[in-house]
This record gives structure tokens, C-alpha cells and sequence, in this order.
């Protein structure tokens, strides 16, 4: 399995490469009993630099196995984002005697002609593995989608489009999304552009992603788009769009900018191809404002742990959810069940619990009053995750978390409003090491977040200033997912 380390800040449930520089998930896929995470890989330091593709599997998306890389740089250029297919009906002709090929389809970035100031330096190409994603092996005919002379140009994520038996790309074009079609993965045509008009623009547009979701027995479709910078916290985020697609265009419902996850530290999240109803998405663990900067030492960067995403209709208006996959219960210890909490100022959990955890989940019910949980060790770091009820708003307070001078902006309190009208809050919390992500009101509002303490913030406080009764609560130490060697 994944090497187990004990180096400073390492993750023990979330994927994270045993050394050097990480960021976008790539080519997820699911095939034959393994879930494929490729990813945006630079072997030769902890910084971003010439793009690989690195590539890790898992039988539950839990337990990952690094494997070796995938995709090199080749004369066409680095290997940004971009997703894989299994093409069942070998609709490319990769596949011989019967065989079904899984295909990549990727930007190339080609340096040289960007710096010849070349407008056309990223264009889309294709590799193919005939042996369950062991080996890939580019397409002799690459380019397979030539740049018009679009300076941004990128992260192609292609699915099935099962009504008109075609291939559809979503492709990242600077400040909208162009959406292309094909019969063979080989020859791509355009059909239609959408969002310059639409939607946050604070940044530029990348790694987008289209998927359809059932909510009530209606199909909508999920338009996903990263923007980087001008996320609702600073930085790097991810927007998205409910609509209907006809295999030709995307059509929102509304016009209204509603964000994935308000935390700073999920980005350029996809979902897996080939999962069947299930829609599950990674994310990239970080943020660009800072990325480059965090005080990890052999490897940077971890994913977001996998969630299962579903819609939600909030006074007429449908919002996208997220939850953590069930196969991360496996990683369960043995849960305390805590009933009719009463917090006045401080409870201490620790105490309750009887033993120190830096890798826990805690899932609680609550009435709509100030609560937070503090993350905290003996050196006086503490990271405070909580309701406001003045606000109407969860927060993440990581202003005194540790390590923060890396970079300027890192140490803040991160907000997000709520969106449900539930007379009860309840919320989910996955806390590992270094990383806290959280999930109130059935996914409806997502924080994640990292944090870099000199000491693991081991201990935890529930409070509540105005003071509030936890009819439930219920914690349990998560054991790591990495094995030795
Ligand atoms: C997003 C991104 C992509 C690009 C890749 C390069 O984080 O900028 O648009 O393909 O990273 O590594």
C-alpha cells in the first residue's frame, strides 16, 4: 500500500504521493474492480514544474497504491489535466481482438511556444492503455484538438453521451466552457460555448467537469467549473452550474453563483468515469495562493477525500451536495455515542473520550445556535470550526492553527453561509492531521480546509457562547489507511 511516514503533516487517510509536487486529480476511472487517480505529478522537486501524469490505485478509493508514472512530457509538451474513458464499444479502434481500451485525453503545454509568445501553446491529446492501466501509449496522430489561438486552452473531461451515441468535452476556454463532440475520440467538433457572461470571473476557468443527477426523478445536469483566482475565500475554488444539456448546449436554471465547497482547500475537483449512478468527486487539497509554500517537506499536496455527490432542492432551487463515500467507515474505530450534550462555555471532549486523536470523525445534531469545535495541543495552536448564528454562516478559524507565515494570506477565518432552512443543524466532520473538511446539513454546505500545526492538535473542545444542547454526538479515532511498505 501507500508507504506509511511519519514525516510532519503527513495525511493517514487521504491520498497524498510519497514525495514531491502534486495538484490537480487527473483521469479518474473506474475499471474492473479498480478505481484509477491519475494526477498532475512533478517527480523532480516539491514545486510545480514540468507536468506528469502520476498514477495511484485503490479497490476503495480509501487504500491507494502509488504506482509508477503513467504519462511523461514528450516533444508535444508537458501533461496538464485531463480525464480517461473506458471506451466499451472501441469506439477509437485502440483496442485489437476484442480488447477495451481506456483512453486519456489530456492538454499538452508546450513551453516552447509559449515562450515564442505563441498563443496556441495548449492544445488536446490522447494516449490509450490496453492492459487495465498499467502502460499508456500516446496516439501517433496527436494534437487531437488543435489551439484557435486561445491563450488558455485546457483540462479536457470527456464522458459518454448516451442519447446521441457520441463522446462530449467539456473544455476550460479562458472565461466560458467549450463543449465539443466526437464519435471517436480522434476528431472533435465544436458545438457550443457557454458562461462568459455567467458565473464567477475572478479568475481564469479550468478543469470543468459535466455529469448528469437524478434529484425527484428528474435529470439535471452539474456544470463544474474551477477559478482560480476568486474563489468566496480568496484564491482558488470551484463554481458550479444545474442545468439541462442537450448533447449540444448547457442551459442553467438559474444565474446564480453558487460555489462547491466555500472552504479555501478544494480545487480542481472531477468525478470518476464509468461508476455508474454513483458520481463521485476528488479534489486537489489545496489552494494556488499558496500551494507551492506549505511547510511539507518531502511531498506536497493530498486530495480531498472521495464524495458522493447528489442534489438538493433549497426553495425551488437546486444545489449540489456532498458527502464522504461510505467505504471510509471501514477506517472506523469503535464510535462514542454522546445524548443531551449541555455546553456552557467549554466541554471537553478529550476528557469524555478518554484518548487523544489527530484522525477522527465527529457527526453531531444541533439546534440552530453558536457551537465550534476546537482542534487544540499543549503549544497553543487551535483551529476552530464552528456555527454563527448572527451571521447565519459556518466558519473555519485557522488564524492560529501553527505554521502560518508561509505565506500572507493563509492564516484567516473562512466563512460560508447556509444555505439549508432546517430547524436542526447537523454536520459531519472528517479531521486528519493536517486537514479538516466539513459537511453540514446532508452536504449541502462543504468547508475543507489545511492547517500545519508545530504539534498535532490532538485534543478536543466543544463550545458555545451563548450556550446550546447536543442532542447527539457521536466520535470515533479513524484508523490510518496507509500500510507499510
Ligand atoms: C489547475 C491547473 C490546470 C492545468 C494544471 C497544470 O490547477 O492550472 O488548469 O491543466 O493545473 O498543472
Amino acid at each position: 500500500g501507500q508507504t506509511a511516514r511519519s514525516d510532519a503533516h503527513r495525511p493517514q487517510f487521504h491520498f497524498s504521493p510519497n514525495a514531491h509536487w502534486m495538484n490537480d486529480p487527473n483521469g479518474m476511472v473506474y475499471y474492473k474492480g479498480t478505481y484509477h487517480l491519475l494526477f498532475q505529478y512533478f517527480p523532480g522537486d516539491t514545486k510545480w514544474g514540468p507536468m506528469h501524469w502520476g498514477h495511484a490505485t485503490s479497490k476503495d478509493m480509501v487504500r491507494w497504491q502509488e504506482q509508477p508514472i503513467a504519462l511523461y512530457p514528450d516533444s508535444l509538451g508537458w501533461i496538464f489535466s485531463g480525464s480517461a474513458v473506458v471506451d466499451a464499444n472501441n469506439t477509437s479502434g485502440f483496442g485489437k481482438n476484442g480488447q477495451v481500451p481506456l483512453v486519456a485525453i489530456f492538454t499538452h503545454h508546450n513551453s516552447k511556444l509559449e515562450k515564442l509568445k505563441s498563443t496556441k501553446f495548449q492544445y488536446q491529446s490522447i494516449a490509450y492503455s490496453l492492459d487495465e492501466g498499467k502502460t499508456w501509449t500516446k496516439y501517433k496522430g496527436n494534437p487531437v484538438l488543435a489551439n484557435p489561438g486561445i491563450v488558455d486552452f485546457r483540462d479536457p473531461k470527456v464522458r459518454w453521451f448516451e442519447p446521441q451515441k457520441k463522446w462530449i468535452m467539456t473544455l476550460a476556454t479562458k472565461d466560458r466552457v467549450t463543449f465539443y463532440s466526437s464519435a471517436n475520440l480522434k476528431n472533435w467538433k465544436k458545438e457550443s460555448e457557454f458562461g462568459r457572461t455567467i458565473g464567477a470571473h475572478g479568475g481564469v476557468w479550468e478543469c470543468p467537469d459535466l455529469f448528469p443527477l437524478t434529484h425527484n426523478g428528474k435529470q439535471s445536469w452539474v456544470l463544474l467549473v474551477s477559478i482560480n483566482p476568486g474563489g468566496p475565500n480568496g484564491g482558488s475554488a470551484t463554481q458550479y452550474f444545474v442545468g439541462d444539456f442537450d448533447g449540444k448546449q448547457f442551459k442553467p436554471y438559474s444565474t446564480k453563483t453558487k460555489w462547491m465547497d466555500y472552504g479555501t482547500d478544494n480545487y480542481a475537483g472531477v468525478t470518476f468515469a464509468n461508476t455508474g449512478n454513483r458520481v463521485v468527486l476528488m479534489g486537489w487539497m489545496s489552494n494556488w495562493q499558496y500551494a507551492q509554500q506549505v511547510p511539507t517537506v518531502v511531498w506536497r499536496s493530498a486530495n480531498t477525500v472521495p464524495r458522493e455527490l447528489g442534489l438538493t432542492d433549497v426553495k425551488g432551487d437546486l444545489f449540489l451536495t456532498s458527502m464522504p463515500v461510505k467505504e471510509l467507515n471501514t477506517l472506523d474505530e469503535k464510535p462514542t455515542t454522546l445524548t443531551n450534550l449541555n455546553v456552557t462555555g467549554q466541554y471537553d471532549l478529550t476528557a469524555k473520550i478518554g484518548r487523544k486523536h489527530d484522525t477522527f470523525k465527529l457527526s453531531l445534531s444541533a439546534p440552530v445556535n453558536d457551537f465550534s469545535l476546537v482542534l487544540a495541543n499543549d503549544q497553543g495552536n487551535e483551529l476552530v470550526i464552528g456555527y454563527d448564528k448572527k451571521d447565519n454562516a459556518y466558519y473555519i478559524d485557522r488564524t492560529r492553527s501553527g505554521k502560518k507565515d508561509f505565506e500572507k494570506g493563509f492564516a484567516k477565518r473562512i466563512t460560508a453561509p447556509r444555505l439549508s432552512t432546517d430547524k436542526t443543524l447537523s454536520v459531519t466532520l472528517l479531521v486528519d492531521v493536517a486537514s479538516i473538511e466539513l459537511f453540514a446539513d446532508k452536504g449541502l454546505n462543504i468547508m475543507t480546509s489545511i492547517f500545519f500545526p508545530n504539534q498535532n492538535l490532538n485534543k478536543q473542545f466543544i463550545k458555545s457562547a451563548t450556550g446550546t444542547t447536543i442532542p447527539t454526538l457521536t466520535y470515533s479515532g479513524l484508523r490510518s489507511s496507509l500500510t507499510s511498505g
